[in-house]
């Protein structure tokens, strides 16, 4: 009999979570035999759940908000990129110890690199929001040896420790949300504020966008969220949604758990078309 090994995401919310359709998609198409199940979790029971998860035979679970921080600490070893991050949104369990990694850094890059074609070598580089989100895909950026990498915040003070921790993998620097530095074009603007989340439309630097500036939501949605319709309204080369870095994410994810690659273009496609 063909045994079937459990997989699943862990968040709170996570009604909307669009992982486990995903990995249902790369299970049929690589011919793996898994479960995956979403499980709401409130803080309180994050490390009940996971231990209980684990203990059930469960292999590996993704970690979504709000517990991606919290989630390292239950780790007994983490990843290089999940450590740089602070950040977990892979946990593996093998024999009776936790594995942590963070995938969010490399799908982003593997759709603004492979998907989508943008050039990050050199780029001026611009984030929006100093949260989890930006915390996970700094590093991976800096790697890629861009000009310039400005993280902008509402709170200034996120943005500067998080500038200053990365201050050593490359020209990182911070500054307030409603004052952004325009001297120079900046090439790519990542939106990385939950704002859009609950509707908000926080007062995104204008100025910093020009008719060569791509600019790239790490929400997405099955309506353009409200930061890819500001991008357009300002006459972006290009505005596009995270669904690209989701799926990708994911395909890192079941990698680490089955070893095997999954083709990701006819998943994205089909996830944007049913979205
Ligand atoms: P995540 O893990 O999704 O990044 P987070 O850690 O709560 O979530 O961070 C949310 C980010 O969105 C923060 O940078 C936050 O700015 P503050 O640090 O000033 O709170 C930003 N954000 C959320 N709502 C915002 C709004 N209405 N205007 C500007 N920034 C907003």
């Amino acid at each position: 009999m063909t045994t079937i090994d459990r997989y699943g995401v862990m968040g709170y919310p996570v009604s909307h979570s669009r992982s486990p359709v995903i990995h249902r998609l790369f299970a049929l198409q690589t011919n793996q035999h898994i479960q995956y199940d979403r499980f709401q979790v409130t803080p309180d029971n994050l490390e009940r759940s996971v231990r209980q998860f684990q203990r059930a035979g469960g292999k590996g679970l993704n970690i979504t908000l709000p517990h991606k921080n919290e989630v390292a600490r239950l780790c007994d070893q983490l990843s290089e990129r999940a450590s740089t991050a602070g950040a977990v949104n892979t946990l593996s369990f093998r024999e009776s110890e936790i594995h942590g990694d963070n995938t969010d850094g490399i799908g982003l890059l593997r759709d603004l690199d492979v998907n989508l074609g943008i050039a990050l070598e050199g780029a001026n580089i611009l984030i929006l929001g100093a949260g989890g989100a930006t915390c996970g895909i700094i590093g991976p950026l800096l790697e890629m040896q861009p000009s310039s990498l400005r993280v902008a915040n509402r709170t200034i003070d996120k943005a500067q420790t998080l500038a200053d921790h990365f201050s050593r993998s490359g020209p990182v620097s911070a500054c307030r949300l409603d004052m952004v530095p325009v001297a120079e074009e900046y090439d790519l603007i990542i939106n990385a504020t939950s704002a859009g989340v609950r509707g908000e439309v926080p007062p995104y630097p204008e100025a910093a966008v020009s008719e060569k500036t791509f600019c790239y939501d790490l929400s997405y949605g099955h309506k353009p969220t409200p930061f890819s319709i500001w991008a357009r309204e300002h006459d972006a080369a290009r505005s596009v949604m995270g669904w690209g870095m989701l799926v990708e994410q994911a395909a890192e994810s079941f990698h680490i758990w089955r070893r095997v690659r999954p083709d990701t273009a006819p998943v994205l496609k089909q996830m944007t078309i049913t979205a």
